[in-house]
């Protein structure tokens, strides 16, 4: 079969496997020449490790200087008679292989990581495969949707405001059109479900599933990441559904961190700048924000994706001999470059004018389109994009 790319409103239903292992492989490539990690941790769980942030997390500590062995959890999808699977799938399959060539463990849980069962599962491979401990744990995962331990039954997050509703264009990137959408008030409820699938409330299980079952290295840390954004965006993302959630977890990482002392450890938050990944593109109302940001910040050369973003984590906040670098609520700022006032002056004009007629012109739509394209394998110079792919020869790579 010739894998083509198909889009639905802002989900790919297609993903393509070469294309994906190009992703991996440019990631790689960058940290390899990118200012290394020095003192970085060796045995490292990342939790949401198949895309955005978590992949760059591992590919970071793998390649860009820390040398470290990794177990990463995703829930993906593989090949079957449905389709080719997802991108996630194979990100993880080709990290694994190239992690392999350069002599590192690369394992890949695929399953629910809010079950009993995979958290049972990452114990054993900790002991099996790392030796019984980790020094990092990266908390990287997104999703809509979380079982109830107790109930079984799914708290389901919203993306909405909690003050008065708001009116702005959303993307649809099937049609490559601005439609204007509305962001509702969420229910109390709304709120409360929200806090518990994207809070800090799995991660704080996480560590003390991990703390319980003696896998934590003397001086362990962990780290979640967050976003705040620009006082333009506060209505739809900070004081919005997905903004308690993150205050939630700030909270979180407070009582983590006071945990961890005890084994001389520490627990942060870093908190990103706005990017192009599978979970951020369902965000309404955000897009003429990202389509200005991503042009005000190419033309400065401060622009920086995923694996820029990770790579200067780790190498200039999180691990320095100084100590890491934080702002007065002890949260890592690397939505510095972003939140810069000249950077958002400019932002703030482009925003005032742009329209659904005019938003691929003042904004960077191209460049946005061409991200998530690439998410999902596409759109890479180098990848044959006509060669006919097996079934058999995808359900031959295993993760
Ligand atoms: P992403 O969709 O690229 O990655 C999410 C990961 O979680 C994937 O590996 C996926 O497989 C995994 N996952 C989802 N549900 C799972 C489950 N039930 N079990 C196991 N794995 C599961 O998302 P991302 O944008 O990298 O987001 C990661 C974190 O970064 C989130 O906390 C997000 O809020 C934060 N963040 C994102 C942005 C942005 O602009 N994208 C900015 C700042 C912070
Ligand atoms: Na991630």
């Amino acid at each position: 079969m010739i894998i083509e790319p198909v889009i639905k409103g802002v989900v790919a239903r297609s993903a393509h496997p070469y294309g994906c292992q190009q992703a991996v492989r440019k990631q790689i490539d960058y940290v390899k020449q990118a200012n290394p990690i020095v003192g970085g941790a060796k045995r490292i769980l990342v939790l949401g490790a198949s895309s955005g942030f978590g992949l760059a997390s591992r590919i970071a500590h793998t390649f860009g200087g820390a040398e470290a062995d990794t177990i990463g959890v995703s829930f993906e999808r593989g090949p079957s008679e449905k389709g080719v699977g997802s991108a996630g799938w194979y990100n993880n399959i080709f990290f694994k292989q190239e992690a392999e060539k350069a002599g590192r463990i690369a394992t890949n849980i695929v399953g629910d990581a809010f079950s009993p069962q995979v958290r049972q599962q990452v114990i054993e491979v900790i002991n099996n495969d790392l030796g019984g401990k980790v020094d990092l744990v990266v908390y990287s995962l997104a999703t809509g949707v979380r079982p109830n331990p107790e109930t079984g039954e799914m708290w389901r997050s919203v993306i909405k405001t909690t003050g008065n509703p708001v009116v702005g264009p959303t993307l649809n990137l099937e049609t490559d059109s601005l439609a204007e959408m509305t962001v509702e008030t969420a229910t109390e409820q709304e709120i409360a479900d929200t806090v518990k699938v994207m809070g800090g409330e799995d991660w704080a299980s996480w560590i003390q599933c991990l703390s319980e079952a003696g896998v934590l290295a003397q001086g362990c840390r962990t780290v979640a990441y967050s976003y705040i954004g620009p006082e333009v965006t506060y209505p739809i993302y900070h004081h919005g559904t997905l903004g308690r959630a993150k205050e939630h977890m700030h909270n979180t990482a407070e009582t983590l961190n006071g945990q961890l002392a005890a084994i001389g450890g520490q627990a942060h938050v870093a908190v990103c700048k706005a990017l192009v990944t599978k979970a951020s593109v369902f965000i309404p109302a955000f897009t003429p924000y990202i389509l200005a940001l991503f042009k005000v910040m190419k033309q400065n050369g401060t622009h920086e994706g995923c694996i820029e973003q990770m790579q200067r984590l780790f190498n200039a906040r999180f691990y320095t001999a100084g100590g890491e670098v934080t702002d007065e609520q002890r949260l890592i700022r690397m939505d510095d470059w972003e939140l810069d006032q000249e950077v958002q002056r400019q932002v703030s004009e482009i925003m005032a004018d742009m329209t659904a007629d005019n938003f691929t012109d003042l904004g960077d739509y191209a460049g946005y389109k061409q991200d998530f394209m690439e998410l999902n394998g596409f759109g890479f110079t180098g990848v044959d994009y006509q060669q006919d792919i097996s079934l058999e020869s995808l359900q031959a790579l295993q993760p």
